[in-house]
């Protein structure tokens, strides 16, 4: 991308400098101020994607302009130059929203580099832009967001496949949006006057699932005082959606096979065949290939179910798409809570693009929901975001009193927790050999014996022969 750049200095040595590098190494555009207050004129009338200022200049000083930019053109990026005494206020700046800073004297790499991370960031920031206008005029899929091109094509098959009879399969990891793509096809199927009804297969008990999916007559079992419909025949003409497939038990998947090949069913207790006229979506996260192998997973069913297949990657796999998600979900829960909350600050998007997401897209949601509970101004920042608190939360799993303990008391707690469960792993490894287990470790039997009778660990009791779970939780042990 060519982009345009604005470098502001009272020196004119330094802005010569600056016009000379960047116009021999990019392509990009540059103009320079010697005077911030025509450069907060100029910012007027002209947008800009990087701004390079010092920071003390007589007639007002570089926090004052960056905080005139972020008025003016909040979308441009700034750098604050500083000479090696100064280094706390580039770091306020930084803090006031400047992208970076960068010190005096300058290498040319330096600036460069700069140059070329703020660009990539204002491309992100473009499309973020370019996106928010797509959100706004709905592609038909209004729920669903994403212009990655996994997700384009995930568009494309979904016009493709809503309108045929053909059975979906869609797999891919946990709150990936299995459930989302599965309501869009029927939406967009001949079917959308029709229900769709989820059948959930893992949170349906099995002894009465069957029940549950073919409905049952009277008298069938103890209980069944009278007729009863099943999902099955609540989802005739409409579509069945059988999320987390996977889960279904063997004997049960027999059933679904009979109702997927001839569209029939009996309901427990009767004798009497029905029929259904059902179009089916199925989801998992299981690698159903593998529970085939593993004799959990019905072959043909799956060849079955396998007609159609949607596979949906991790968000990390499609990294582009997290702008666009956080606005849609800030749009979604300001609405909810009433907030009026239109901004996300640089900072706050650039540590949402660099999360790992381990829960997908429903994590990232979870963040932002809370944090526009949290967040009080019109502009969504990092403080509001609740981030990077893995370790903290780990800890507090462990022990949730940690933090209120005193420092030298919550790390002899810790130290003695991770000696606790390393030993006795140590140990049932070994079957209670002490020497072996010393020997893994790598170090000394006497030292192992020590921190053994400190935490209270017999190896004992992890000879073979003997009950290895010894009840000692965290909690308990120490
Ligand atoms: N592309 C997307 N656009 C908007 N929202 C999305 C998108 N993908 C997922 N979501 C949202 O993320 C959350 C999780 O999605 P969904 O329940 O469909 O995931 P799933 O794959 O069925 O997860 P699980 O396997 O845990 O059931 C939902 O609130 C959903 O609306
Ligand atoms: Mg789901």
């Amino acid at each position: 991308m060519a982009g345009k750049i604005l470098v502001v200095d009272d020196e004119k040595d330094m802005l010569t400098l600056f016009q000379r590098i960047i116009k021999e190494n990019t392509g990009h555009e540059v103009a320079v101020e010697n005077d911030p207050l025509k450069a907060v004129e100029r910012l007027r009338t002209d947008s800009f994607d990087l701004v390079f200022t010092d920071l003390k200049m007589p007639k007002m000083s570089g926090i004052k302009l960056l905080e005139k930019i972020k008025e003016i053109r909040s979308n441009a990026s700034v750098v604050v130059m500083t000479a090696y005494g100064t280094i706390e206020t580039a770091v306020e700046a930084t803090h006031k929203g400047a992208f970076d800073y960068i010190t005096k004297p300058f290498q040319r790499e330096r600036i460069l580099l700069t140059i070329e991370k703020v660009m990539k960031w204002q491309e992100v920031l473009g499309e973020n832009v370019a996106l928010r206008r797509a959100l706004a005029e709905k592609e038909g899929f209004s729920t669903i967001v994403g212009t990655s091109p996994i997700m384009r094509d995930i568009f494309r098959c979904i016009r493709q496949a809503a309108p045929t009879m053909g059975t979906v399969l869609i797999t891919g990891p946990s709150g990936t949006g299995k459930e989302l793509i599965a309501r869009a096809i029927h939406e967009h199927s001949l079917r959308y006057t029709g229900k769709m009804i989820t059948v959930n297969c893992t949170a349906i008990p099995e002894n009465v699932m069957e029940s549950e999916l073919f409905g049952h007559v009277k008298g069938a079992f103890t209980g069944a005082w009278k007729d009863k419909k099943g999902l099955v025949e609540a989802a005739h003409l409409g579509t069945l959606f059988l999320d987390e497939v996977g889960d279904l038990k063997p004997w049960l998947q027999t059933k679904l096979l009979r109702l997927l090949q001839e569209g029939e069913y009996k309901p427990v207790g009767s004798e009497i065949t029905r029929k259904a006229d059902i179009r089916f979506i199925a989801a998992t996260n299981h690698d159903l290939r593998a529970d085939i192998q593993e004799k959990r997973f019905r072959e043909d069913l799956f060849y079955r179910l396998n007609v159609i297949r949607f596979e949906l990657p991790p968000l990390k796999e499609k990294k582009q798409d997290i702008p666009l998600l956080t606005y849609h979900f800030l749009k979604k829960y300001t609405a909810l809570n009433g907030k009026n909350i239109t901004e996300i600050s640089g900072n706050a998007m650039k540590a949402l693009m660099q999360q790992e997401y381990p829960g997908n897209v429903r994590e990232l949601e979870n963040i932002i929901e809370r944090g526009v509970i949290f967040c009080s101004t019109n502009t969504l920042k990092l403080k509001d975001l609740s981030l990077d608190d893995q370790h903290a939360s780990l800890f507090s799993n462990l022990a949730p009193d940690l933090f209120r303990l005193s420092f030298r008391e919550a790390k002899d707690k810790v130290i003695h927790m991770f000696h606790s469960q390393y030993i006795q792993t140590l140990l049932s490894e070994s079957g209670g050999n002490v020497s072996r287990a010393a020997d893994t470790a790598g170090i000394q039997r006497q030292y192992l014996h020590r921190l053994m009778k400190e935490v209270n660990i017999d190896a004992e009791d992890f000879k073979v022969g003997k009950s290895t779970s010894r009840e000692t939780d965290f909690e308990s042990s120490s």
